[in-house]
């Protein structure tokens, strides 16, 4: 097969009063600044409109190619917000806002010490597809976990399976048993879909419980030159940071703790997934603690993931999966296409579920992955008795290559996990300075570096 050009890298200019925004080679006189306050506070009790109660997602469906949006502090938050709980409505709210189709456009505190919040129960706080230039800067993005209970959450991941929580089913369609519904009843049941690839009737996830702080979409074409810094994200139910189908996305300098206790998703706290193109994706000085899965994994149709491996363990993503391996820190996963480099660096990961930091299937022959001075220790907080984690627990390869390995220091804190782990296929090509803090393990495909 010929090999695709290379594209040339992104350039990234530090424009004058706004250091670190990715502005391409738009000069500063050309960007529209535009400064957005928060609404008034009786939106909280009576959402008159979007206009006035949502200005953020106003001006930014407003937004030219190349706006700043300064954002003031205080409070923004998505139509229906709620502080009910536990509650059997509003499970389903929207964003806070959606950049679809965006050209240059930075969503910025308004002053270095004022922190805009973004605070969200719905799908989560800003989703982007197909969109080019996009910063983000100091904002606070608070989800609704603390909200939420571990029963209610069990009994929404029972419904998503179409069973009680003991696997019993009535053969009868409802909005707890969606696998039951007919087509037609399956457009008329309240959070049911129908899955016309598959063919079955399933329940809607609902963004209640796996809202997501940022979220980067696969959309029709994918996104690129992303910059996500200075940001605290935390108490989303699932995903604090993730880009799905992306190019040149830097990740850094952010807060990211308390995510992902919800989710049936399994996923993890800052990822890159299904990245495509040559550039760089890097995930630098962020700190990032206390986001575990509470949940164990669930999907009714395993194959509709693009580049997941799955995995040989019995009831794999079944209503009956009874152990919980996901939920890490830094993972990047599912990169099977992607020629660039990854660089992820000087991380701190602690007080996370299963790892720290995690190179999962990103198996490309013309992939670059850098892994240098990140310090992860006491990851592993998900148990090995109960919830039946893999004896891991600090940093992993599972199924990557071309992994350059530089002074990291890993240490772990459960009797018999590693801190270098390696699972399927792991190749090192460079490395050197790692530590592995006492007591631990470290696999001996590590011996090397
Ligand atoms: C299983 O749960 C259903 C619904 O809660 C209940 O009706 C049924 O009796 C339970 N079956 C067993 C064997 O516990």
């Amino acid at each position: 097969m010929a090999r695709k050009p290379r594209a040339v890298a992104a350039v990234v200019v530090f424009v004058g009063s706004s250091p670190g925004i990715a502005a391409g080679t738009q000069q500063d006189g050309e960007w529209t600044d535009v400064t957005v306050g928060p609404p008034p506070a009786s939106c909280w009790s009576s959402w008159t409109s979007d206009e006035l109660c949502n200005p953020l997602d106003t001006a930014v469906q407003a937004a030219v190619d190349f706006t700043r949006i300064s954002l003031e502090a205080g409070e923004y938050r998505n139509r229906g917000w709620s502080e009910a709980a536990p509650r059997a409505a509003g499970l389903a709210n929207g964003w806070v806002t959606s950049i679809t189709n965006k050209k240059g456009l930075i969503i910025q505190a308004a002053t270095p010490d004022s922190k805009p919040l973004l605070r969200f129960d719905g799908a989560g706080g800003i989703s982007i597809k197909d969109s080019q230039q996009i910063t983000l800067q100091g904002l606070e993005i608070e989800g609704p976990a603390e909200r939420i209970t571990g029963a209610e959450a069990s009994d929404e991941r029972a419904r998503l399976t179409s069973r009680s929580l003991n696997g019993s089913t009535t053969g009868q369609c409802s909005r707890t048993e969606c696998a039951s519904c007919s087509e037609s009843e399956c457009g008329a049941t309240a959070d049911c879909q129908y899955d016309s690839a598959n063919g079955f009737c399933r329940g809607t996830t609902l963004g209640y419980f796996n809202g997501r702080g940022i979220a980067v979409w696969a959309g029709s074409s994918g996104s690129s030159s992303l910059c996500f810094r200075q940001l605290a994200v935390h108490h989303c139910p699932a995903s604090g940071i993730r880009a799905n189908r992306a190019n040149d996305v830097v990740i850094s300098d952010n807060l990211v703790y308390d995510n992902l206790w919800w989710t049936t998703s399994g996923e993890s706290a800052i990822v890159f997934a299904e990245s495509q193109g040559y550039g760089l994706m890097s995930i630098a000085r962020n700190v990032v603690y206390g986001n575990r899965n509470f949940m164990p994994f669930y999907s009714p149709s395993l194959a509709d993931l693009p580049g997941q491996t799955g995995s040989n363990i019995g009831h794999y993503a079944s209503w009956n999966q009874d152990y919980i391996i996901d939920g890490s820190g830094v993972y990047i996963s599912r990169n099977q296409d992607f020629e660039g480099t990854f660089s992820l660096e000087e991380n701190t990961c602690f007080d996370n579920g299963i790892n720290g930091v995690v190179v999962h299937n990103t198996d490309n022959d013309l992939v670059t992955v850098i892994v240098e001075r990140n310090v992860v220790f006491s990851n592993g907080m998900t148990t090995k008795d109960v919830e039946q984690r893999q004896s891991a627990g600090g940093f992993v390869i599972n199924s990557g290559i071309n992994v350059k390995l530089w002074s990291n220091t890993v240490a772990t804190s459960v009797d018999g996990d590693y801190a270098y782990q390696c699972f399927n296929i792991c190749s090192i090509i460079a490395g050197g300075n790692n530590k592995a803090c006492v007591p631990t393990e470290v696999n001996a495909v590590y011996n090397d570096t």
